[in-house]
């Protein structure tokens, strides 16, 4: 059997470097690369093929655009998947590109180690790893970039000498993660926290100053907690995302400056671009306030914090997560019907929302009803905050 690893490929420079790599320095024969559709821009996903056949490796393209949006990001919807202000994207891509990778690894058998091109400093190798180390404890994990604490420009001269193109890698100086649910956008001067982010990191949002001059309205309706319908049209849940993502992008709607804590301890200062998650999570919100009970939304914002957090660092097979989706996913059958939204501008604003389990009654709230007995509310009133009044005239003593 020939040496075999099976290389995260994303077809960019670190894990181009990695391919000669494998080969000279940690002596494997046989390098095998699986580059993960979740929404890749198509150009790129044709430049890691072409590069990986120029390389002779032998490829695999997985597609699994499908399978991200029912197992990965509807679960994120129904948790109201958020860290920080970040609503989760690269985070929750990298446990199933890592989970492809182990299927290929499992498909062609006698896989002897994993290779990924992640640094010691971000998050993903730490999802990546977890997925792999959970599925496939035997088969050991190199991570070069780590290992070898490489720097960019050591990659550009090392990658010219072994004769792999570079395209623009010399004057990339964004480091950029795109998915369905979400677009990150790192490195050089974006890292320093008081440094405004330039126009041109932005692809996917129009500049909210030159958004249209008219508000757009959408309809969104769920079911179940997940989109099922755009505008009365019900589609399949990737079409449903991308058309929000254009309709949300075009009104300079989702994006996101934030000081992000990464699970090795690092404040980074992160920018994102989500035009559909920054739709479609608040529409669900919306939707959960008019069917949950007081109660269930205040723990539910814990739950969901809580669940974020366990996204976020990759923890996609902790049995914490399951027993925080059985509380999720027990409310998510009510969470169904309508969202109106307003998109102008940047701002995402809800402007309405229907359910056949909402849990506002009309002759109750309103002012104009007699249903409700209005001097019945005396005697309430009067014990309200019995406690906080006691306190005090035991304070004043
Ligand atoms: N900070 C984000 C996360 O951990 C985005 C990471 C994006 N990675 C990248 N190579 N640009 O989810």
């Amino acid at each position: 059997m020939p040496k075999t690893v099976v290389l995260v490929y994303s077809g960019g420079l670190d894990t181009s470097v990695c391919i000669p790599m494998m080969r000279e320095d940690y002596g494997f024969e046989r390098v095998v690369t699986v580059t993960v559709d979740v929404g890749l821009p198509p150009e790129e996903l044709k430049q890691a093929e072409e590069k990986a056949r120029l390389l002779g490796t032998e490829h695999y393209t997985i597609d699994a655009k499908n399978e991200f949006v029912t197992d990965y990001i509807f679960p994120a919807i129904k948790a109201n998947g958020d860290y920080q202000g970040y609503p989760i994207s690269t985070s929750i891509a990298r446990p199933l590109i890592a989970l492809k990778a182990v299927e290929v690894a499992r498909l062609i058998g006698g896989t002897d180690a994993f290779c990924h091109g992640c640094t010691g400093k971000g998050n993903d190798q730490f999802r990546i790893e977890f997925v792999m180390r959970a599925l496939m404890p035997d088969v050991p994990i190199i991570a070069p970039m780590r290992e070898k604490t490489l720097t960019r420009s050591w990659e550009i001269e090392y990658a010219e000498r072994k004769g792999i193109p570079i395209g623009q890698s010399k004057e990339k100086i964004w480091s950029i993660d795109e998915n369905l649910w979400g677009r990150s956008i790192e490195g050089g001067r974006l890292e320093e926290p008081d440094y405004a982010p330039p126009e041109e990191i932005f692809k996917w949002t129009v500049d909210p100053k030159k958004a249209p001059d008219t508000p757009t309205e959408i309809t969104l309706e769920f079911e179940n907690g997940v989109p099922v319908g755009l505008d009365g049209k019900r589609m399949s849940g990737l079409e449903l995302i991308q058309q929000v993502h254009k309709i949300a992008g075009a009104n300079g709607v989702g994006r996101v400056d934030i000081m992000e804590d990464r699970l090795i301890g690092l404040k980074v200062r992160e920018n994102y671009e989500c035009p559909a998650a920054k739709t479609i999570i608040p529409a669900h919100q919306a939707l959960e306030a008019l069917v949950c009970t007081k109660e269930e939304r205040a723990f539910k914002v814990l739950v969901d914090q809580k669940w974020g957090e366990l996204a976020y660092a990759g923890l996609w097979y902790d049995p914490f997560k399951d027993d925080l989706e059985a509380f999720i996913n027990q409310i998510q059958p009510r969470v169904t019907g309508t969202v109106n939204l307003r998109l102008f501008k940047g701002s995402c604003t809800v402007i309405g929302r229907a359910s056949k389990y909402a849990l506002y009654n009309e002759d109750l709230a309103s002012f104009d009803s007699r249903t409700f007995d209005q001097s019945e509310a005396v005697g309430i009133v009067k014990t309200h905050g019995m406690q906080a009044r006691m306190w005090r005239t035991v304070m004043d003593k």
